[in-house]
């Protein structure tokens, strides 16, 4: 049987979407969980709560991306939005056999042996970009971190890895409000902001791509060009190049952003890395479980099928709450402390299934090389006043983050 709707889990729900850009969204998935692991929405929508369901949902089949005919039916304001259609051009969101074809084009770029060549690059816009910020601060006392750092390397290590023009600071702006079109539920106000960020990211990919085209090179750009001829798929040399655009900018700021609130929250832990440098990487894979750049993930149901012993039928959505699944004592002892001696996990920060992060050994990397970088370079570096959100629930972004040396 079909559960009845959850007023009290719309009404926590409400309080994330429209409280202030400061509300912790754990106590509310906390609350969440109380109520069931999976709640069931007005239209049609459940909220999985739990690790346990989100993994289900993230890993079955039947759990399909929402599909242009579904947003047709459901969401029929789509098609009057560039950043919806670009977006909906991403990798995240095809299903087979579209996903799978594109995946296979671009996959290969993003394997671990495939970014050796990668890490001195990340290391020295990390360096460079850390010395930066060093002399902001001993001009100023001051300096926003979220800016100088957290939003410019990965775009740098995005341009470089793409072969773009190192037009980081443009290219930025440009992207800023695009996380509107992967928003839940977005505004018509944040649409045509993010359709403002579709149309300059498309225009700057154009010109990058028709330059490759006009000087052919065997570069990633190069080679999705390659591919959009040889199999006849249009436009996928710039729908992939978005995608890496749009799905590993934002993601990788905000987590060099909560790096830095982590280790100024938790000096003891910082402290305890800098004697165990061997847990680099757990402690990495911990700062992402603590507050995950990306808080949750949209699934349609392709047949009828059950879900937590629900029967839902097909057409329903729900929304896997990845930010709770990694916060869910039940898997996770103390889980709102940072704690880099936990025992390893099967996390969802990087979600699970078929559409596992295809950047997570990238943003790993860059990871592992800020936080050395920051342990090694600029220890004294602390949060210097209140953080500034984002607005939005997706993901977990910061417009600015003022830091100072102690
Ligand atoms: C800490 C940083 C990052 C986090 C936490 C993260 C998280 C995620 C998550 C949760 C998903 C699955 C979404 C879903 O199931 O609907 C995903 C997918 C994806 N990510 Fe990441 N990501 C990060 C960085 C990156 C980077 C650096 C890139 C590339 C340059 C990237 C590229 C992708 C792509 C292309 C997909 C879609 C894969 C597919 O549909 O097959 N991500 N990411």
């Amino acid at each position: 049987m079909e559960e009845t709707v959850s007023h009290e889990a719309m009404s926590l729900l409400g309080q994330l979407r429209s409280g202030p850009e400061s509300v912790e969204p754990y106590p509310i998935y906390a609350k969440l969980r109380d109520l069931g692991p999976l709640l069931r929405m007005t239209v049609g929508t459940y909220l999985a709560t739990d690790a346990p369901t989100c993994r289900e949902v993230l890993r079955r089949p039947e759990w399909t991306v929402p599909t242009p005919q579904w947003k047709d039916v459901n969401r029929p304001a789509w098609r009057t939005h560039p950043s919806l259609i670009a977006a909906g051009k991403t990798l995240m969101q095809h299903n087979p056999p579209m996903h799978t074809l594109q995946r296979g084009a671009i996959g290969r770029y993003f394997k671990p042996g495939a970014l050796d060549e990668l890490e001195s690059v990340i290391q020295e816009i990390a360096d460079r970009r850390l010395a930066e910020l060093a002399e902001q601060i001993a001009v100023k006392r001051r300096a926003d971190y979220a800016a100088l750092v957290a939003h410019l390397v990965p775009m740098e290590v995005l341009c470089r890895l793409l072969g773009l023009p190192d037009d980081v600071d443009a290219l930025v702006q440009a992207s800023r409000n695009y996380r509107y079109a992967m928003e839940l539920w977005p505004g018509r106000g944040q649409l045509l902001e993010a359709d403002i960020s579709a149309d300059a990211v498309a225009a700057y990919l154009t010109v990058a791509l028709g330059e490759r085209s006009r000087c052919p090179a065997t570069d990633v750009l190069g080679d999705l060009l390659t591919f959009e001829n040889s199999e006849r798929v249009p436009s996928a040399a710039l729908d992939l190049a978005t995608t890496v655009l749009v799905a590993g900018w934002e993601t990788t700021a905000a987590m060099l952003n909560s790096m830095l609130l982590g280790l100024s929250r938790y000096p003891e832990q910082a402290a305890w890395l800098r004697g165990h440098p061997g847990a680099l990487p757990d402690a990495c894979a911990e700062l992402i479980r603590w507050d995950p750049p990306i808080q949750m993930a949209s699934r349609v149901a392709a047949r009828d099928t059950v879900l937590a012993g629900v029967s839902i039928p097909a057409g329903r959505a729900v929304i896997a709450l990845i930010g709770s699944a990694e916060h869910d004592p039940r898997e996770v002892q103390e889980p709102g402390s940072l704690d880099f001696t936990r025992p390893a996990r099967r996390s969802l920060a990087f979600g699970v299934g078929m559409h596992y992060c295809l950047g997570a050994h990238l943003a790993q990397l860059e990871a592992r090389i800020m936080l050395r970088a920051l342990l090694r370079r600029l220890p004294n570096l602390k949060v210097a006043g209140p953080a500034i959100r984002q607005r939005g629930i997706v993901f977990r972004s910061l417009r600015s983050l003022p830091v100072e040396l102690a």
